[in-house]
């Protein structure tokens, strides 16, 4: 049975499953959060030791700005109340992404987040905020000086943590949109037709049975 490390999330459809409702967009957005906190949690039930979300990418500036506020401010607002509560359920969270882009409060909160959960184990969530995939792998040749892989992957946000063994995408798309693409090199990938703030623990545990059996080869036999 394949080891499971860490998986990695394209929440996608939250704007759809807002608007299918009459509610508009950013309603979407909204429950896309208690998703997110429900896979949070069985997670940790299912021992799984890493987990990464997409947040926001370097390419969301490009969305209404009314959109982009809504999005930010959610992120500020679920910080400020729940924090106390990610600390005892001993998450340990981490920021990926260009933070110094985002507003003073804002990474204000995000940096006392990651510092009052540093010491956690139950599980390490990472959210990837203002991130894009090929700007975190120029900065990382940049910062890099003599190039070889073991080198260059440490200037990666993902600096000493596993790379995702599966990556789920919910919203019936069936692209990476920027979304780590050096780490997901040996990812499995499971596209969802569901929207994400339809999607549950029961359709994580079914990828984790199927992940559990898949043989994974790595380029030999
Ligand atoms: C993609 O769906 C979703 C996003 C760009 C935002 C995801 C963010 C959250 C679930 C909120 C996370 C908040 C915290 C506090 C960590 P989409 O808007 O592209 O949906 P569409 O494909 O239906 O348009």
């Amino acid at each position: 049975m394949n080891t499971l490390n860490h998986v990695a999330f394209i929440m996608d459809g939250n704007g759809r499953w807002g608007q299918k409702r009459g509610k508009g967009r950013n309603y979407g957005h909204l429950k896309g959060v208690d998703t997110l906190k429900k896979i949070v949690k069985s997670s940790i039930k299912l021992k799984i030791p890493i987990l990464t979300f997409f947040v926001f990418s370097s390419e969301n500036w490009r969305r209404p700005k009314k959109e982009i506020n809504y999005l930010l401010k959610l992120i500020k607002i679920y910080f400020i109340k729940e924090i106390e509560n990610i600390k005892n359920q001993g998450i340990k969270l981490n920021i990926f992404g260009e933070i110094k882009k985002l507003s003073p409060d804002l990474r204000k909160i995000l940096k006392k987040s990651m510092l009052i959960t540093k010491k956690n184990k139950s599980i390490t969530v990472n959210l990837a905020i203002n991130y894009g995939s090929k700007n975190e792998i120029i900065n990382a040749f940049k910062k890099t000086k003599k190039i070889n892989k073991k080198k260059f992957e440490i200037n990666l946000d993902t600096k000493n943590i596993k790379y995702p063994d599966i990556l789920i995408r919910t919203g019936g798309h069936q692209r990476l949109s920027n979304f780590m693409l050096w780490q997901l090199a040996y990812a499995e990938l499971f596209f969802l037709k569901k929207l994400w703030p339809d999607f549950n623990s029961s359709d994580l545990k079914k990828i984790v049975r199927k992940f559990q059996k898949i043989k994974r080869n790595y380029g030999s036999v």
